[in-house]
């Protein structure tokens, strides 16, 4: 088969679409013939040599996919259009997936579309509902709103009754991320967000650069859940604050997880997200759709920033 390999650490230019070796599919696993991948700014960070995969995960790039089961089991057929969680492998014509990470798509989503979904859906469910638990009413503070991350928990929070707070690096996205149904906006480039947010949850990508911020603004009882390192690791951390606020800082990863916990977050997903998709309440946010073989440009694409939503890449043509 073919996949992208990360052939040095490097730029863009290192990806190349290779024959390699078929995936081996491993008790417990389940194979797929890829329609669709999506780039996620985990790929970028391994192809920059800063992210290996999980020990026993593929060496390819690729967080999550859509496409056809061939090799099926534990209660998954051949023929069966799926969408899956993976720890790594998605740029490539077939991948093999624990059966716990493997979802079906949902009803009125394109396979095409449903393969940018899980890597942000289940993100979004573990960490703003599962562990902080957004309620009705409460406050959301979502850090980069017009990201990949970003506009999924802007439209779920909203679909679950939550004021919907993002910080965005431009007017033109600030006027995206409304559309999906922010509430408010603050251009991180212009405003300090700890002057006008007070929130219940913050989720955050930028790490250290934004922690004495976030803390700042959260309310009394609050929870901040910290998901990426983008503004640097180490920083100094107010306790005071926190524990007059009674408040809370989580910090995790998604793909470190081992299948069973990430199937625990698929099922909730299925439960939850997947009803909302079907029924329009909340709706895939695709960007551009590339060619897999053109990884190198998309990775350029999501460098430059330009992009709202999702980056995918096309394997093959759907079914
Ligand atoms: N821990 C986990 O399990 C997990 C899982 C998935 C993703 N993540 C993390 O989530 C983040 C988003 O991932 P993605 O794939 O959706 O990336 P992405 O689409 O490339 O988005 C990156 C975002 O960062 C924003 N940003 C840059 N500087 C900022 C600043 N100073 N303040 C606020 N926002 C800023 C950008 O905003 P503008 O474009 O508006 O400038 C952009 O929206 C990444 O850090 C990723 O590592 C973590």
């Amino acid at each position: 088969m073919r996949a992208i390999v990360i052939t040095e650490a490097g730029g863009p230019e290192v990806l190349e679409w290779q024959e390699v070796p078929e995936p081996t599919v491993r008790p417990g696993e389940v194979l797929i013939e890829v329609t669709a991948s999506a780039v996620n700014r985990a790929d970028v960070m391994q192809r920059q040599g800063f992210y290996n995969p999980p020990p026993g995960d593929s060496p390819y790039p690729g967080l999550e996919c859509s496409g056809v089961i061939i090799q099926g089991g534990y209660g998954f057929e051949p023929g069966d259009q799926v969408c899956a969680l993976l720890g790594g492998g998605g740029y490539a014509e077939r991948v093999a997936v624990p059966w716990e990470q493997v979802m079906p798509i949902p009803e009125n989503i394109s396979i095409t579309d449903a393969a940018g979904l899980p890597e942000v859906v289940c993100t979004v469910w573990s960490n703003v509902f599962m562990l902080a638990r957004l309620r009705r009413g409460e406050t959301l503070l979502v850090h980069g709103g017009a990201s990949g991350i970003g506009t999924m928990a802007v439209q779920l929070a909203k679909a679950h009754g939550a004021h919907v707070v993002a910080t965005v690096g431009s007017h033109l996205k600030g006027a995206a991320v409304c559309a999906l149904g922010a509430d408010e906006v603050v251009n991180y480039r212009e405003e300090d967000f700890s002057e006008k947010v007070r929130a219940d949850v913050i989720l955050d990508i930028m790490g250290a650069k934004y922690l004495a911020g976030n803390v700042r603004a959260l309310k009394t009882g609050g929870r901040l859940v910290v998901i990426g390192l983008q503004g640097g690791i180490k920083a100094e951390l107010d306790l005071l604050t926190l524990l007059n606020k009674r408040a809370a800082v989580h910090g995790t990863t998604l793909r470190s997880r081992p299948a069973d916990e990430k199937g625990a977050v698929c099922r909730g997903v299925v439960e939850n997200v997947w009803p909302l998709l079907s029924a329009g309440a909340v709706r895939p946010v695709v960007h551009t759709t590339l060619p897999m073989a053109q990884a190198a440009e998309a990775h350029r694409l999501l460098d430059s920033g330009e992009h709202v939503g999702k980056i995918l890449l096309l394997a093959s043509s759907p079914a």
